[in-house]
């Protein structure tokens, strides 16, 4: 099934700032896709770009769920670390030269997939809340 080319509006949270950052993060997930199809250096710094944001968008949101006095806030910042690290271990796969068929070319996939579930499910019910 072709993952979703298309911000859809169900992914708002309702919080104008943080809905930009999801929706940025949303397009350097499908120019990463894109970049599988112009070679290894675009797939590479773009995926730096991603976790440059990703790290920008969590610290961001984390501080706003604490000024909320979320109280899954713990388990939050775990579930955004653990994909942080999943990030990491494919950069670190990457740069060690390791070819796109042992990477495994559905990783973008797999990253829009987490973060769509992942707003949904949990962004969404923070400022629900
Ligand atoms: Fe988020
Ligand atoms: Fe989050």
């Amino acid at each position: 099934m072709p993952n979703p080319n298309d911000w859809n509006d169900q992914w708002n949270t309702g919080d104008a700032q943080i809905d930009q950052e999801h929706q940025k993060l949303f397009k350097m997930l499908l120019l990463f896709n894109e970049a599988w199809e112009m070679g290894y250096s675009l797939v590479r710094s773009t995926l730096d770009d991603v976790i440059a944001y990703t790290n920008y968008h969590f610290n961001h949101e984390e501080g706003r769920y604490a000024e909320m006095n979320f109280p899954e806030l713990s388990r939050h910042k775990e579930q955004h670390r653990e994909f942080l690290d999943q990030l990491h271990a494919f950069q670190d796969k990457l740069n060690q030269g390791e070819d796109r068929d042992a990477l495994g070319y559905d990783f973008g996939q797999f990253l829009q997939n987490w973060l769509i579930q992942h707003i949904q499910s949990e962004d969404k019910r923070a400022f629900a809340a």
